[in-house]
């Protein structure tokens, strides 16, 4: 089989420097140069892989910011990726390779690659269930956690905004086939991701439920969210909830429609 990962991605990425316009290539730099930071530092967690021509091997070059299981790293930033729905991993994977979804790094990675090699790599990760990697203390107050416990659990109706359980699962281990499981997801990467969909940065397929919900949440909502959501421990099995569309209180694309 053709190996369309292993070719060196540093050679990739300097051929994509070489077509860049002058003007994308700082960007550029500094998406090379906070990979090979990482490269550097994770570089003794990754054991060598015997067969080159395996998912395991194809996938090593995820595993230096995912981690070897797709469970994350320290860094507050790099989401788990394992157990998520494969639905949903093949979503993103695909948003980041067609350019709507942004992160250079991973836009680059993936670039190249042919659907058939997103679903291999997004049901690779799908199956994983590595331990979750240890929370962060939340630095907010009581209050600003009961809020949060609120948002997650209930919603705001005068808001409109609903329960994020009623999507994401009661255990918070998503739904099958295109909602996240939102545990083991650092505050970081939650703001981060939310505050994206607010400002139009972050789409997913129409109707985009979560474009809706992350609208109508304020600063003050974000942060609660983010913070009470890091402090959750994941249930004795963390897989997603199998599909109940009756339950949401919204209709979202990619729940319904996993290309
Ligand atoms: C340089 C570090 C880095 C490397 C290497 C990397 N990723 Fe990522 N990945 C990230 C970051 C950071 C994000 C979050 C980006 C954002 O949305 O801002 C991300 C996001 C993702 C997401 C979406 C996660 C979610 O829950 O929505 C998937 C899926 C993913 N990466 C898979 C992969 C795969 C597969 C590979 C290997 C082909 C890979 N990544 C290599 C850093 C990396
Ligand atoms: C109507 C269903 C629904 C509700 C309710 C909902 N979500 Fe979502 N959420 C989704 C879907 C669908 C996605 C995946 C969208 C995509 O394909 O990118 C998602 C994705 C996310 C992500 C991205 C996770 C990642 O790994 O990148 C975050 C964070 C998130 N939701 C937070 C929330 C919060 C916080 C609430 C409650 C305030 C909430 N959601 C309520 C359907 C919902």
């Amino acid at each position: 089989m053709p190996c369309f990962f292993l070719r060196d991605y540093r050679s990739t990425a300097a051929a994509s420097l070489q077509r860049a316009p002058s003007g994308q290539r700082a960007p550029l730099f500094a998406a090379l140069a906070l990979f090979a930071q990482f490269a550097l530092a994770q570089n003794e967690a990754v054991p060598l892989v015997k067969d080159a021509d395996s998912i395991e091997a194809r996938v090593q070059g995820c595993v230096t910011c995912h981690g070897q299981g797709g469970q994350g790293t320290s860094n507050g930033y790099f989401p788990r990726i394992a157990g998520k729905p494969a639905g949903y991993l093949y979503n993103q994977l695909a948003a980041f390779r067609d350019g709507t979804r942004h992160y250079a790094p991973m836009n680059y990675l993936v670039a190249y690659m042919p659907d058939r090699f997103l679903h291999e790599i997004a049901e690779y990760f799908a199956r994983q269930r590595p331990p979750f990697v240890a929370k962060e203390v939340a630095n907010v107050g009581a209050d600003v956690l009961a809020r949060g416990r609120a948002l997650v659990s209930a919603g705001d109706p005068q808001k409109g905004i609903p329960a994020c359980v009623a999507c994401h699962g009661v255990g918070l281990t998503g739904m099958d086939p295109g909602i996240p499981g939102l545990v083991g997801l650092r505050p970081t990467y939650i703001v981060g991701q939310l505050t994206r969909w607010r400002v139009g940065e972050r789409h997913a397929a129409e109707p985009d439920c979560m474009k809706r919900i992350a609208t109508r949440l304020s600063d003050t909502d974000i942060t609660a969210v983010a913070s009470w959501l890091s402090q959750q421990v994941a249930p004795k099995d963390p897989s997603p909830e199998s599909s109940n569309l009756v339950r949401m209180p919204f209709a979202c694309g990619s729940q319904q429609a996993v290309r």
